[in-house]
């Protein structure tokens, strides 16, 4: 028995209902789908296309579907195929003919469209608040540790020193970006597509702004075939769950490299992290392993709908039921890597004193010191150069240098060239708008936290 009967005198074979069905994948939009169809049903009253007591038939076979499936009665099967069918037939089974008069007015095309579009908004708006809790632990772990100074890299080389809160705070903004994209993308993905039937419209007096107002959606597709065809809102949220996962995988290897022996800046609760089945000693950093892992699997499951989409001649197209698992998948694994990845930044702890630099990142220091004596940047970076080479030479710092071979580089140099090249001198100096002066970081979180909303 299908939806289609009329039409055909064979049966389906048992692989090709399974090879069909896609109740396995969109059983996820179950709420999403009662939900439109009770603005449908409601809609078609409201315009006289059903009687108020058919609209209310319905209804209540709808909610009483939706209880039986918070008792775990409800069974789907492969046989109705889809979330759509299988919620269709299980309420003709409930109240009977009356519940064959839901699909008035209505194709798949465009149910399943206004299923999606009802999900990912919901979806969108659970990640903004991910992003904006993963804000927040990071704005906290800035302030509390606003005096750690730590060895800032180019080319994974040290430069220069700089604040951890100045470090952590960049991926604040990277976030702050990824929030912005997704809240932007809501003004295309609020919009519904019910109404646009099979792909020409529908001959009902139907009420579309009715059922886009019933559902919360902020506008109206303005082309039927538009509607029931479009996939772009799906692949411009996976992309922008891409460059989401992209952050936290640039951020992840951070930590995989600072909790190594070799770096040894931070050490991870044992709450976030695994051990070996061999080696007795071994911490390993597995969540952010992980979370590294999952911005490529991420971004194949993007490519792959892009992939499906590229060839699509209008309207709809079966191939179009396989955007589901690659969507759903991918804001799962969103969804699981910021909270994950928040639970993991709150809880590490800083080796400080690790993280003190012993080494040359304060060269630029005494390059811009001679220039305050008036010496040309370039001639200042030549002359600091060579002195890194003989202290190289000398396996000497230039903290150690002694005051006379400063003055035969210049007569001028005074003992505070030493206050200078301190790191917390060198941060302090850089008091620019976006520096890590501990001023301007500060400033920085102040501006941060009024960008986090709830
Ligand atoms: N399960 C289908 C999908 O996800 C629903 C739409 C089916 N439409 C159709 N014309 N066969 O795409």
């Amino acid at each position: 028995m299908t939806a289609w009967d009329g039409r055909f005198t064979e049966e389906m074979s048992a692989d090709v209902q399974d090879f069909n069905q896609s109740i396995d994948v969109d059983h996820v939009l179950f709420y999403e789908d009662i939900k439109g169809s009770i603005a449908h049903v409601e809609m078609l009253a409201q315009c006289g296309i059903l009687t108020h007591s058919e609209k209310d038939l319905i209804h209540q076979g709808l909610r009483s579907i939706e209880a039986d499936y918070e008792n775990g009665d409800v069974v789907f099967t492969a046989a109705a195929e889809d979330i759509h069918l299988n919620i269709e037939k299980l309420l003709i089974e409930k109240i009977g003919p009356t519940g064959g008069k839901m699909h008035t007015g209505r194709s798949r095309n465009d149910q399943v469209a206004t299923d999606m579009h009802l999900y990912t908004v919901k979806e969108v708006n659970a990640i903004v608040h991910l992003i904006e809790q993963l804000q927040t632990t990071i704005t906290e772990r800035a302030e509390e540790n606003i005096d750690v100074i730590m060895p800032g890299y180019t080319h994974l080389q040290r430069a220069q020193p700089i604040l951890f809160a100045h470090h952590i705070m960049s991926y604040f903004w990277m976030l702050q970006r990824d929030k912005e994209r997704l809240t932007d993308s809501l003004k295309r993905i609020s919009l519904s597509p019910l109404g646009a039937g099979a792909l020409a419209g529908t001959t009902y007096p139907i009420d579309q702004q009715m059922t886009q107002t019933l559902l919360g959606f902020s506008g109206l597709y303005m082309n039927s075939m538009d509607a029931v065809s479009d996939r772009d809102y799906l692949l411009e949220t996976m992309n922008n769950l891409n460059l989401i996962m992209m952050h936290l995988s640039r951020f992840s290897e951070e930590i995989i490299l600072w909790c190594t022996h070799e770096f040894n800046f931070i050490a991870l609760s044992d709450a976030f992290s695994t051990g070996s089945s061999i080696m007795p000693q071994k911490k390993n950093p597995d969540m952010a392993e992980l979370i590294r892992g999952k911005a490529g699997t991420v971004a194949g499951r993007y490519m792959g709908l892009l992939m499906t989409m590229k060839g699509l001649p209008l309207a709809y197209n079966k191939d179009m039921q396989e955007d589901k698992k690659p969507f759903f998948e991918a804001v799962a694994d969103t969804k699981k890597s910021l909270n994950i990845f928040n639970g993991m930044i709150r809880t590490m702890t800083l080796n400080k004193e690790e993280m003190a630099l012993n080494d040359f990142s304060n060269a630029t220091e005494f390059a811009d010191y001679l220039v305050t004596l008036g010496v040309p940047f370039r001639e200042a970076h030549a002359l600091t150069g060579k002195l890194v080479y003989s202290c190289i030479q000398k396996n000497q710092l230039l903290m150690d240098v002694p005051l006379e071979t400063y003055r035969s580089i210049h007569p001028s140099i005074t003992e505070e060239v030493y206050t200078f090249l301190t790191p917390a001198a060198a941060v302090n100096r850089r008091q620019n708008l976006n520096g890590t002066g501990t001023d301007a970081v500060l400033q920085q979180i102040k501006e941060g936290k009024t960008l986090i909303s709830r």
